[in-house]
């Protein structure tokens, strides 16, 4: 990776990874676009506003800036997808179309994630292996299974270099997700460092959770992976976690005693979490390009309350 264009990023995943692989390749080497403007990520580097939709003005960009790899980042997440199944599929496979059909043309590697949500029906909850038959319910899951199988197309018809994980629900503390079933394991800890009583959507569910600097890094290293090592290439399958909400407030609590939980189950977020794994098999990823996570709750449980602490909210 040389020149880098990150679409989406303005969103929870984009907004750190700009600013991490500027850090590691250069700020003028990595340019965000995002559909908003967007004043932090034009801080320290090239920052573009950029409707994906736009095939034109999308490949504009990648010529002109002499692009090699695209983070496409773009997504309606699962709950705001099952709102407006139609706006989903339209924007979460639109931006994946039209990122393969410009990285073919002019020759780039695509990172797109997927997700826990491309799972779906009847499966082996535990220890969800790498391949198995991907029925999801949610408008997000099918536009997931749909990019994967995409993917590996234009690598296969076209040697595009197209290369993906499965991620979990991203707990992180710059940039809030938005409309995702995994939002509430964010949302705690803003709750418990305010003071508030946190109301949780979900109960009694196991789902994967990953810390984001874990993230960023497994996007990096699978995307500087050599190549030969990589049997699998859309999606694999990465894990550091897992948890039920009464387990993420219990960690939070032998920190905050006082602090407190109820529940408001949302059937829409219940039913979805109840249909992807309670946690995934990575072996594939552990085997084929050394990922290994490296954090776990309790670290990640530390972090994130001194850093949103520091925020004064
Ligand atoms: N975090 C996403 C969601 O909850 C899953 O990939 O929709």
């Amino acid at each position: 990776m040389k020149k880098i264009l990150i679409v989406g990023a303005g969103g929870q995943i984009g907004s750190e990874l700009v600013t991490y692989l500027r850090g590691i390749y250069g700020g003028s080497n990595v340019i965000a676009a995002d559909l908003r403007p967007n004043e932090k990520l034009a801080a320290d580097g090239p920052f573009v506003e950029l409707d994906v939709l736009n095939q034109n003005k999308f490949a504009y960009t990648v010529h002109k800036n002499g692009v090699d790899t695209i983070f496409n980042l773009v997504a309606l997440l699962s709950a705001t997808g099952e709102k407006n199944p139609q706006l989903a599929w339209n924007i979460n496979m639109g931006a994946l179309n039209n990122s393969l059909e410009i990285a073919r043309e002019y020759n780039c590697a695509v990172f797109t994630p997927s997700s826990i949500g491309a799972f779906g029906g009847d499966f082996p909850r535990d220890n969800t292996p790498q391949d198995v038959a991907m029925q999801p319910d949610t408008m997000y899951g099918v536009c997931k299974v749909s990019g994967e199988l995409l993917s590996n197309y234009y690598y296969s018809r076209y040697g595009v270099d197209t290369r993906s994980v499965r991620f979990p629900g991203i707990i992180s503390n710059v940039t809030l997700p938005g409309g995702g079933t995994t939002d509430y394991a964010v949302e705690i800890y803003y709750a418990a460092v305010k003071g508030e009583k946190f109301v949780c959507p979900v109960r009694d569910v196991y789902m994967d959770m990953m810390y984001m600097p874990d993230a960023l890094r497994a996007m990096v290293e699978l995307m500087e992976a050599d190549p030969a090592k990589l049997r699998h290439r859309n999606s694999f399958n990465i894990a550091s976690m897992s948890f039920t909400p009464d387990i993420i407030y219990n960690e939070i609590r032998k920190r905050i005693p006082e602090f407190e939980m109820t529940y408001r189950v949302d059937p829409v977020k219940q039913g979805i979490a109840e249909s992807w794994p309670n946690s995934l098999d990575d072996t594939c990823a552990r085997e084929e390009w050394g990922w290994k996570p490296q954090w776990d709750l309790s670290s990640m449980t530390d972090d994130m309350l001194e850093a949103i602490r520091k925020k004064n909210l």
